[in-house]
């Protein structure tokens, strides 16, 4: 027996109440439309994605969503859109999950509780929330006429699932509701609730859309971290040796000695990059054991500390670099010197700084070269 889904998403309604110029689903929440956002939640769980637009819209929605997504021309109601998306759902899905555009942000998790139910028995099953509010039914005076037990009360959302057959007889009723489920009830077919979540919440007025983004925002769950590095090399006796330093290639300049190029700014860097995304540093990355790095230049181990980092998920922010030592004078190439380190690191915001130390030191006598390095990097996860 096939379990395969299909999601029917209606998003063919114009969003009055949000009062934007075009319909509620292609209103942009975070730089994506609430259609895209919907049915990139629902995606992973789904064989079948069918999005009912609104009259007019369809080649916008087709083109918007790609090919994979079926586009139908949605009706004057929901009901009438989820019917008409309805007529789409290939038989080979067992089960069906009619959603809302409006409800961009439910998550795939939700969506796979549902899925999780009904593959166990169930033939309906929605979520929903507790109420915190007290509910009372008024008439239309505005007196109440009843107050209904909070504790028995639960606000509904979508995704809302059901086996394709139940939701098919459903379908034939003509009566117009809110949700699939209430023309399932009355079908007599138990329909079962499962506890929704917050991020399902209806995107209906200004304040909602402002709602949805604050979600987005605080689920975004940046880890910042800073690291330090630092490195130093004698000046060779070698007169021959040339220097290599942040990059970049110094005519006329005596090297340094060691077993790479010495490039101490370009190592500096790396160790601060390791250092904040917490994978050791230069030695325990590229040992002097490993031949693959003998005679690596400065760029070349920026580049790979760079892919590195990144493999681990982190981006970088920013680094620094200060150089100490009575020569070269870097301020006259600092700016070549920002961009070959920043292209050795796929263009990370770098800043080139050097000093003196006022004679002291074995920078001050003359004798070598040291950097220091701080790197800041951001990691994202959902
Ligand atoms: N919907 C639909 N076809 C309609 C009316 C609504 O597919 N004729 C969809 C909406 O696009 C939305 C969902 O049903 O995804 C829930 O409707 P609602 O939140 O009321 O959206 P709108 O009808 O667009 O908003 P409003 O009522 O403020 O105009
Ligand atoms: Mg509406």
């Amino acid at each position: 027996m096939s379990d395969l889904v299909a999601v029917i998403i209606p998003a063919g309604g114009s969003g009055e109440r949000l009062g934007a110029q075009l319909p509620k689903a292609l209103v942009q929440l975070a730089g994506r439309t609430l259609i895209e956002h919907a049915v990139a939640n629902m995606a992973p769980v789904a064989s079948q994605i069918i999005v009912a637009a609104p009259t007019g819209y369809e080649d916008h929605f087709k083109k918007l969503l790609g090919t994979e997504i079926t586009v139908v021309t949605g009706g004057s109601t929901r009901t009438a859109s989820v019917k008409a998306a309805l007529e789409h759902v290939d038989k080979s899905n067992e089960y069906v999950l009619v959603h809302d555009a409006a409800r961009s942000l439910a998550s795939t998790e939700l969506a796979a509780r549902i899925i999780d139910s009904l593959r166990a028995g169930e033939k309906a099953v929605i979520p929903g929330m507790t109420v915190s509010d007290t509910i009372k039914k008024v008439d239309a005076n505005n007196y109440v006429t009843k107050t209904l037990t909070r504790s028995k009360l639960r606000a509904i959302q979508t995704p809302q699932g059901f086996t394709r057959k139940v939701l098919i007889a459903a379908h034939k009723s003509s009566d117009e509701v809110t949700d699939d489920a209430g023309l399932v009830e009355s079908n007599g077919i138990e329909v079962k609730v499962i506890t929704g979540e917050e991020r399902a919440l209806k995107i209906t007025t200004p304040g909602d859309l402002a709602t949805a983004n604050r979600l987005l925002i605080a689920e975004i769950n940046t880890e910042i971290r800073v690291g330090i590095g630092t490195d130093a090399h004698a000046f060779s006796a070698d007169p021959n040796r040339t220097l290599h330093l942040a990059g970049l290639h110094w005519l006329g300049e005596v090297g340094v000695d060691g077993h790479s190029d010495g490039d101490v700014a370009a190592h500096a860097i790396c160790d601060a990059l390791f250092a904040a995304a917490g994978l050791g540093d230069l030695g325990s990355n590229f040992g002097t054991a490993d031949p693959k790095y003998a005679g690596a230049t400065g760029s070349q181990l920026l580049s790979e500390t760079f892919a590195r980092v990144s493999e681990a998920g982190y981006a970088i922010n920013n680094v620094s670099v200060q150089i100490v030592g009575n020569r070269p004078k870097i301020g006259l190439r600092r700016s070549e010197a920002i961009a070959a380190l920043s292209a050795a690191l796929n263009g990370a915001a770098v800043s080139v700084s050097a000093t003196t130390t006022d004679g002291l030191g074995f920078t001050g006598e003359g004798k070598g070269l040291s950097a220091i390095a701080t790197a800041l990097l951001v990691r994202s996860a959902r």
